[in-house]
């Protein structure tokens, strides 16, 4: 998901284009405004500790890209390309290396394991919102024989 501070610093299309030059496939994507309660229900793990406050009001502060990329190691890959939360360790090429400087003003949340990411994307997407189609590249992004 772009941050509000990605939206706002005009950043949604370097995000995408990132993931997307990568050979993710891009199967789901909306603009939307997190009311209090979907906020909490993203980051729930989190309720009770003492940035949880900072959080909810950071994320419901402006509108937010929701995606759904696919493919191999989907959840992975997304996460190194995201960068270190702790800005001082976040890579030069990775998104935050490249663009935050805070640990609340990161750009982009991705889910950490494939069971949280199938969770936020029920927050997010109904089923007929998520295409299923094939990129005319695949065999080039992972070999000739992929299916
Ligand atoms: S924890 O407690 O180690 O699991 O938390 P952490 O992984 O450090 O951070 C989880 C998400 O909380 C955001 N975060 C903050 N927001 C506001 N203020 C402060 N101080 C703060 N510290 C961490 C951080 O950006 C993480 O957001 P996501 O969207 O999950 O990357």
């Amino acid at each position: 998901m772009v941050k509000p501070d990605g939206v706002q610093r005009g950043l949604v299309g370097e995000i995408v284009s990132r993931l997307e030059r990568k050979g993710l496939k891009l199967v789901g994507l909306k603009m939307l405004w997190l009311s209090r309660e979907k906020a909490e229900e993203l980051y729930e793990i989190h309720k009770g500790k003492a940035f949880f406050e900072d959080l909810i009001g950071f994320i419901t502060d402006g509108p937010v890209v929701a995606m759904v990329w696919e493919g191999e190691n989907a959840v992975a890959l997304v996460r190194t390309m995201m960068g270190a939360l702790e800005p001082t360790e976040a890579t030069p090429g990775s998104l935050r290396g490249d663009f935050a400087c805070t640990k609340t003003m990161n750009l982009i949340h991705g889910a950490d394991t494939k069971e949280n990411a199938e969770r936020e994307i029920a927050l997010f997407f109904s089923p007929d919102e998520l295409v299923d189609y094939r990129r005319c590249d695949e065999e080039w992004v992972y070999g000739r024989h992929h299916s």
